[in-house]
């Protein structure tokens, strides 16, 4: 039972309304508000800006100090040291693998690599210049066609099954939507590569020929999906949850995270950012931009910015912006136009009052997009790689609600819409 209490006196309401106050093992306490609907008022957050909607052990933000932990670990030292793979069993499992577990679930994920020919059909619907999103939500929705009615997902082992699968094919459908974009013939996956490098190598491979894939590409790689693998309840995890609660099938849940992902204020930034520097073109015009992204009656934002939970450097960020360096310098693109002007934007912007009065930051979609570009992936593609990357979270997440008793969400409103009338 809960030991602290929280008072909520209302006006017109005769007694106040004691509700429990619950503390993590991190973080900021919560109200536990569910009885208020018992008394006749509910609370309002649009955005969800002070609302926490579940809880969960996987991932933790402190957004003030710029922290962000998988399972405890921060994510700095998984960069440095761990990789994509041993991460997504890290988030799915709650702990590092041995070497013995590490081999088995590599194994795992590998089984699973292929992806049914029925699905290599959904991509015949779309036209080669069809954005690359619109076709992994078709192609994960299709999985959901073909692992349904046998599928258990109040049972744990199935439930892990779905976890690997997915995880595993993620990158296989990723590539595919590049190989229908630019009308090539789809590159199987290689059963002796690494996760992250059999994906480069479905995306710039020749079929049936040997894999060229360069490592330190693949380093890069991986640690760019290692850094999109969870963020905690952010906008399209909370859209795989929500989905989840209904208990649809997990697939379908994955593809309303990609199609929730896809906008430009969240996944979909990584594509904005590199349109935006293109669109400065030149570091003489960058003023003339933050001019623009300060102005009220411009749409314009300064896209890779800000951040509803950080209110300091997104820490993925500055891991991006060091691979950012290294991949250029060992590609010897010493000069990248692109990276220049946007180490410069970011310079002015962290002096500019107006993003140092509201704590906007380079964020995680800042820099993501340079790397892509320099690995040779099209910018319609970045925002794929950043749901590849977030996949493992997704399920992760989805894995955890339906380990526990959950309920169906089902928010309420503020109605101001017109009282009962009669038809005329
Ligand atoms: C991701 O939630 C997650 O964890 C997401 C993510 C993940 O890993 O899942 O981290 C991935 O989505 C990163 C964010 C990518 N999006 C962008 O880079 C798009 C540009 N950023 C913004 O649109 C914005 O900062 C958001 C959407 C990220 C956050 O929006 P909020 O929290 O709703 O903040 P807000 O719109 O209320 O802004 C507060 C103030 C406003 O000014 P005032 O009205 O107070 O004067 O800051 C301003 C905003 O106008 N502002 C910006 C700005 N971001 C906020 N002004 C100019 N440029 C920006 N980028």
């Amino acid at each position: 039972m809960s030991e602290k209490k929280a008072q909520l006196v209302i006006d017109g309401k005769e007694a106040a309304i004691e509700l429990p106050v619950y503390t993590g093992s991190t973080g900021p306490d919560v109200v536990d508000v569910q009885s208020l609907v018992s008394q006749g008022v509910f609370t309002y957050d649009p955005g969800f800006v002070s609302t926490a909607s579940c809880d969960s052990d996987i991932t933790f933000i402190d957004g003030g100090k710029g922290v962000l932990l998988y399972r405890g670990y921060p994510i700095e030292q998984l960069a440095e040291k761990s990789n994509c793979l041993e991460t997504c069993y890290l988030l799915l499992n709650g702990e590092l693998p041995n070497a013995e577990s590490s081999t088995e679930f590599a194994q795992q994920i590998s089984s699973h690599i292929n992806v049914d020919e029925q699905v290599h059909h959904v991509f015949n619907g779309f036209s080669h210049d069809a954005h690359p999103m619109a076709m992994l939500i078709a192609a994960v929705g299709g999985l959901a066609a073909l692992y349904h009615d046998s599928l258990d997902i109040d049972n744990a082992e199935h439930r892990m099954q779905v976890a690997h699968r997915i995880i595993a094919k993620i990158p296989t459908l990723a590539a595919m939507c590049y190989r229908h974009g630019i009308n090539q013939p789809f590159v199987e996956p290689h059963g002796t590569l690494g996760y992250a490098e059999n994906f480069l190598h479905m995306m710039f491979g020749t079929p049936g020929a040997d894999p060229q894939v360069s490592p330190i590409l693949s380093k890069a790689m991986d640690t760019i999906f290692l850094l999109h693998a969870d963020h905690e309840q952010n906008a399209s995890t909370s859209a795989v949850r929500l989905t989840g609660s209904s208990g649809a099938n997990p697939y379908a849940c994955i593809a309303a995270g990609i199609a929730a992902l896809w906008g430009p204020a969240h996944g979909g930034a990584n594509e904005a950012v590199l349109k935006m520097l293109y669109e400065i073109g030149d570091e003489s015009h960058i003023e003339d931009f933050i001019l623009r992204a300060k102005d009220k009656d411009d749409p314009f934002r300064l896209m890779g910015f800000g951040h509803r939970v950080y209110k300091n450097f997104d820490p993925r960020a500055k891991v991006m912006c060091q691979i950012c360096d290294e991949v250029l310098d060992d590609l010897g693109v010493h000069d990248d136009p692109l990276f220049r002007i946007a180490r410069k934007l970011e310079k002015i912007a962290l002096e500019d009052d107006y993003f140092i009065e509201r704590k906007l930051y380079p964020n995680v979609d800042f820099y993501s997009g340079i790397i892509l570009k320099a690995i040779g992936i099209p910018t319609s593609m970045f925002t794929v790689i950043f749901a590849t990357g977030r996949t493992p979270g997704w399920i992760s997440h989805w894995n955890e609600m339906l380990s526990h008793p959950y309920r169906i969400g089902r928010p309420r409103q503020l109605y101001k819409g017109h009282t009962k009338r009669d038809y005329p």
